[in-house]
């Protein structure tokens, strides 16, 4: 048996969708980009949806848009995909780390008040591997402040936390559909989710030249647009997100079924008080992660690390700020220990239990 950690979707209606738009669509910013986005900010209860090349720019424009500049600090988690980072200092910002919440990979409200000072402008929480972050505390603290929210739900299409969607809670929200996510649009991709119309405006403007018409531009901006394409595959992912994510989450409960008598593993966070993940990965934890990955891999089972290297031991960022082991020790333990297995929609009952008897196994082996 082998199993993949995560699936494609690819069906008919993709490949002739795809034909229909290369025969009748402008290649960039034809009609199906705008629909794409229509439907987005209706799914994620939102007034704009605004698509971007990437998650990444998503960010950084969302970021821009709230004033973030040369000097400004923004407040994240170091336990995310380097992207999240990385996205505050393409904005000209400066990354200040707040270490996460050990039961849900999260940023920990309590600890952002330490990182606080006048050059603070913004928060960026991510919904890390599809979970919700507690946006009620992290708002609460940017009200206070006059702080901007960013949500980093580059990992959570369709989570919701007390009834909303996540990406339409804070200032803004961005996602990713790089093809790993919960929905892709075949390459790379991304939206900005608002309900303001001036950072709607200026992120429409960073993505597209910096244009205000056809050849004049008020702000200098990039060539970052969605592709009418990856747009006309997004459309057609969406419909099937909720089905998606009702998939993921079945699978999520089989194995918190199966794998909850294991005393040396932990399990992910389960939804609960108006918590609805989406399992963008299912992450375990156990002290003996690489010989559990090397087991699992040995017996055709894809795992993932995410991530091994908290985003403040990068090298970079060793370098650029002179981060070192120790600061952030939740995160840096959660790298240590963290491991991935197969989640997708497409994943049988039968892959499921292998993959669970194989980790028994494991455990029992080495009792
Ligand atoms: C949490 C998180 N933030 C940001 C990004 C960046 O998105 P992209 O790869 O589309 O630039 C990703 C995805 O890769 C991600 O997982």
């Amino acid at each position: 048996m082998r199993i993949r950690l995560v699936k494609q979707f690819m069906d008919k209606e993709t490949v002739e969708a795809v034909i229909q738009a290369l025969q009748n669509e402008r290649a960039v910013m034809g009609e199906s980009v705008f629909k794409f986005e229509e439907e987005l900010a209706r799914y994620f209860g939102v007034k704009y949806a605004v698509t971007t090349s990437s998650g990444t720019h998503a960010l950084q424009f969302a970021l821009i848009a709230v004033g973030v500049r040369a000097g400004k600090k923004v407040v994240t988690t170091p336990y995310s995909f380097i992207a999240t980072a990385n996205s505050v200092i393409h904005a000209g910002g400066i990354p200040v780390f707040a270490d996460v919440r050990e039961d849900t990979y999260n940023l920990d409200p309590n600890k952002i008040p330490e990182t606080l000072d006048k050059d603070v402008s913004a928060i960026l929480p991510v919904h890390l591997f599809g979970y919700p972050a507690d946006m009620d505390e992290i708002c609460s603290i940017a009200e206070d402040l006059g702080l901007a929210v960013i949500e980093d739900a580059c990992q959570a299409h369709g989570a919701v936390y007390k009834g909303r969607k996540v990406g339409g809670i804070g200032d803004a929200g961005c996602l990713s559909f790089y093809p790993t996510k919960n929905m892709s649009v075949f390459g790379d991709g991304g939206a900005v989710l608002t309900n303001d119309d001036e950072i709607a405006e200026t992120v429409r403007k960073l993505r597209d030249c910096g244009r205000r018409s056809r050849y004049v531009h008020d702000m200098i901006g990039y060539t970052a647009r969605l592709n009418t394409i990856n747009a006309v595959i997004g459309r057609i992912q969406l419909k099937h997100l909720d089905e998606w994510n009702e998939q993921r989450r079945r699978i999520a409960e089989k194995y918190n079924k199966l794998l909850s008598d294991i005393d040396e593993l932990l399990l992910p966070p389960r939804g609960d008080h108006g918590i609805k993940p989406v399992y963008h990965l299912y992450t375990i934890r156990t002290e003996r992660r690489d010989e559990l990955k090397k087991w699992l891999e040995e017996s055709g089972i894809e795992c993932g690390v995410y991530y091994p290297l908290p985003i403040h031991l990068q090298p970079i960022y060793r370098k650029l700020f002179n981060y070192h082991e120790g600061l952030y020790p939740i995160s840096e333990k959660l790298s240590e220990t963290c491991l991935s297995i197969p989640i997708h929609p497409f994943l049988k009952d039968d892959e499921v239990n292998y993959v669970c008897e194989k980790i028994h196994e494991f455990f029992d082996k080495n009792r």
